[in-house]
């Protein structure tokens, strides 16, 4: 943790002190949204940060009563909000939540607009934390393709993926021989989330992968040595000149959604959300690179084909044939994405074969 506190955080705390806390109230485009995890933190705040700016928000959460109450304070501010199922503890509920929800928005014929991708889980397992952060992310997200079409994906990342350990690419990696607390499981999701957000963005979905910033949630606060002495003792004016308020993060979010929408140079090609003007203002990481290891082929190649992919493949594979055509849907999408992933980032060649002994 000590080693996190120096290399991981200070960096960033740094950084927090001098960004520019200045609010913006934007008009948004988007007409409805899906907020995964947003009963609470940045995920919460973003669903009433969009309902204010009026696009109408289904509030995912895992637990619904918890959904009901956000969809509520929501309704009762004017805003436009429901509330849905999003479980992400596995991938055969994120499915079966996906099937759901498309079938209650295939309803009306309207599908949405923006999904965003925020529920996330850190320090319970490392199974826990790969399969909501990643996995059952990607297969929720694979779920709700079909209805987002010219919309915009986000995916909430994060700037420990650049202190991902250097990944063994082997299938220990998804092992949960123990409870392991340690953030490298954290910081692995999220290198690799990010390798999805780049298939997804060469198969055509207009993704974007934002880093919030250091965001005072429950999350980082059970993380954080000393959160709550600081949470006692040190004034909220304070705080926020370190952390960021959900509130802030929300805003975050909702630009680096805006900026999916278009082509916009600010964005780099590979569309992490952190280097760019808007970043300066909301979120920082790290001088704003993603990592070296997010960009590389090889690695892209391999989360998709070897690590997400396989997972996805065997859940799709359990689906019952329905007349919803979900089955047929689901499967399809993710063909599209391996086709666009085996395009973009082709597998590395074969090793060659030793001469034979003939040949000598
Ligand atoms: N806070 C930071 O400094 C920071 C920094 C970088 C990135 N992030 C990312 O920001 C996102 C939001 O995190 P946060 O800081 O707002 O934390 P948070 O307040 O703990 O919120 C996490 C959300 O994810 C939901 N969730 C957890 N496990 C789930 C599951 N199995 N299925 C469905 N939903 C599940 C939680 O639901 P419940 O309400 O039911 O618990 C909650 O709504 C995460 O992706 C996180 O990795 C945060």
């Amino acid at each position: 943790m000590a080693r996190w506190a120096v290399f991981g955080l200070g960096d960033e705390l740094v950084r927090n002190m001098f960004a520019s806390h200045k609010k913006k109230d934007e008009e948004c485009v988007f007409r409805r949204a899906v907020v995964s995890g947003a009963t609470s933190g940045v995920g919460e705040a973003t669903a009433k940060l969009l309902a204010q700016r009026g696009v109408e928000v289904v509030v995912g959460g895992r637990n619904m009563s918890k959904a009901e109450e956000v969809a509520k304070s929501i309704r009762l501010d004017g805003g436009r909000a429901t509330a849905a199922l999003v479980d992400l503890s596995s991938c055969a509920s994120a499915t079966r939540s996906g099937r759901e929800l498309r079938r209650r928005l295939g309803a009306d014929d309207r599908g949405i607009d923006l999904l965003i991708n925020n529920a996330g889980s850190m320090g319970e397992s490392r199974s826990t934390t790969l399969s909501v952060n990643l996995i059952a992310t990607c297969a929720f997200a694979l779920a709700m393709l079909p209805a987002i079409d010219k919309g915009v994906v986000v995916n909430v990342g994060s700037s420990s993926h650049l202190r991902a350990p250097a990944i063994g690419w082997d299938t220990a990696f998804l092992d949960d021989e123990a409870k392991d607390r340690d953030l490298r499981a954290y910081a692995q999701s999220k290198l690799c989330l990010l390798h999805c957000s780049r298939v997804f963005s060469a198969a055509g979905v207009n993704c974007v992968d934002v880093h919030p910033g250091l965001v005072w949630t429950t999350m980082l606060r059970k993380q954080l040595p000393g959160s709550d002495f600081i949470e006692k003792h040190v004034p909220p004016a304070w705080r926020r000149r370190i952390f960021k308020d959900p509130d802030d993060a929300a805003r975050t979010l909702l630009t680096a959604a805006d900026l999916g929408t278009t082509q916009s140079p600010l964005v780099p090609a590979q569309r992490y959300v952190v280097g760019s003007k808007i970043t300066r203002e909301h979120a920082f990481g790290f001088g704003g690179l993603a990592s070296a290891e997010s960009r590389d082929p090889r690695g892209i190649h391999h989360t998709w084909r070897n690590v997400v992919g396989p997972r996805l493949d065997a859940a799709f594979l359990d689906l019952k044939e329905d007349d919803d055509g979900f089955k047929d849907s689901i499967t399809n999408t993710k063909k599209r994405l391996d086709q666009a992933c085996d395009l973009a980032f082709p597998p590395p060649p074969a090793p060659s074969q030793p001469p034979s002994a003939s040949c000598v």
